[in-house]
C-alpha cells in the first residue's frame, strides 16, 4: 500500500489563545488498542489517508503510535496528534511532568497538536490547575491547542470563570443514542469544538439499529458510514476506532456521499440519552 500524499478530509478551526489551528474533522482513535497493535493500526490509518491520530497516556499505546508516525512516509507536520493527561496526574506540576512523560513515550513528535484533560474528575477538584498547565504548555509552544474531554457545562463555566477562557474543544461520548444536545449547544455558543468519542457506539447495538440499517440500504453504505456521516454533517470532529484494515478503510470513505434532511432527522430521532461509558460527574 502506498501512502496518499494529499488527504481528502475537511478541516475545522480550533481557537488557541489568539491563534487558530486547523484540525481534520475525521481522525483515527486508538482507545483499547494494545501497544503492539497500535503501530500497525496507525500505519494502516496513515496509509489510508487519515491525518489525525487520537491517543492518551492512559491507553498505554503512545509508544506504538509514536513508532508508526516515525516510520511513516507522511511527514510529522502533516499529522495532527492528540494525547491526554490522565486523572492521577492532575494538578499543575504533575500535569507538566505527565506531558514530558507522554513526549518521552511518543518520541520525536513535539509539539503536540492538541493536549486534553481526560476527565474533569470533580471529586479531585484539580481540573482548573490542570488546565492552567495546558495554558503554560501552549504559551511555551509545546502544544498547539488546549482542550478537555468529558467536561459538563458547569465544568466549562468554571474554567472560564477562573481562567478567562473556554477550551478549544471538548471530546465527549457522542453517537445517535447519546446526543448531548444541551452540551453541544453550549459548545456552539462559546466557540468550543465538539469531538465525539465512541462515535460508532463502540460497534454495538447502534450498528444493528433498524433505522440506521434502512438508511444504509438506501445509500448502499454500511451502518458505520451512515453514523459517521451523521457526525460530520452535524459538525462534530469524529475519531472512529478500528484495528481491522477493511474497516479502517471503510470508515474513511465517507466524503463521497451526503445524507438528506430526512435521513438526518431520522438519526436525530434516535437519542436515548444512555451512556456506554462512565458518568463524568462520578468518574475519577
Ligand atoms: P474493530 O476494532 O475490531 O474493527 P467506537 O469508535 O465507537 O468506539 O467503535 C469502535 C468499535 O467499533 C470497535 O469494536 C471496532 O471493531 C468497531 N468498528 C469500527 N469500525 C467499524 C465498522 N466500519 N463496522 C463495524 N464495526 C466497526
Amino acid at each position: 500500500m502506498t501512502s496518499s500524499s494529499t488527504s481528502t478530509v475537511p478541516t475545522v478551526t480550533l481557537r488557541s489563545g489568539d491563534a487558530r489551528v486547523a484540525m481534520p474533522q475525521l481522525g483515527f482513535g486508538v482507545w483499547r488498542v494494545p501497544d503492539e497493535q497500535a503501530a500497525p493500526a496507525v500505519s494502516t490509518a496513515l496509509q489510508t489517508g487519515y491525518r489525525s491520530i487520537d491517543t492518551a497516556a492512559s491507553y498505554g499505546n503512545e509508544a506504538g503510535v509514536g513508532r508508526a508516525i516515525a516510520e511513516s512516509e507522511v511527514p510529522r507536520s502533516e499529522i495532527f496528534l492528540t494525547t491526554k493527561v490522565w486523572n492521577d496526574k492532575q494538578g499543575y506540576d504533575r500535569t507538566l511532568q505527565a506531558f514530558d512523560d507522554s513526549l518521552a513515550a511518543l518520541g520525536d513528535v513535539a509539539p503536540i497538536d492538541l493536549y486534553l484533560v481526560h476527565w474533569p474528575a470533580p471529586a479531585q477538584d484539580l481540573f482548573v490547575d490542570t488546565y492552567r498547565a495546558l495554558m503554560k504548555l501552549r504559551n511555551d509552544g509545546r502544544i498547539r491547542a488546549a482542550g478537555v474531554c468529558n467536561f459538563r457545562v458547569e465544568d466549562l463555566r468554571r474554567l472560564h470563570d477562573e481562567l478567562g477562557e473556554y477550551p478549544a474543544l471538548n471530546q465527549i461520548e457522542l453517537h445517535p443514542y447519546l446526543q448531548q444536545r444541551e452540551l453541544r449547544e453550549f459548545h456552539a455558543e462559546h466557540g468550543i469544538m465538539t469531538e465525539a468519542w465512541s462515535p460508532l457506539g463502540q460497534g454495538g447495538e447502534l450498528l444493528e439499529d433498524a433505522t440506521v440499517g434502512r438508511i444504509a440500504d438506501r445509500y448502499t453504505r454500511s451502518a458505520a458510514q451512515v453514523v459517521l456521516r451523521w457526525h460530520l454533517q452535524s459538525g462534530h470532529v469524529v475519531i472512529p476506532k478500528s484495528v481491522t484494515p477493511s474497516r479502517i478503510a471503510q470508515n474513511f470513505r465517507v466524503f463521497d456521499f451526503e445524507l438528506d434532511d430526512d435521513a438526518m432527522s431520522a438519526l436525530d430521532g434516535l437519542d436515548r440519552g444512555t451512556r456506554l461509558g462512565p458518568d463524568p460527574a462520578q468518574f475519577g
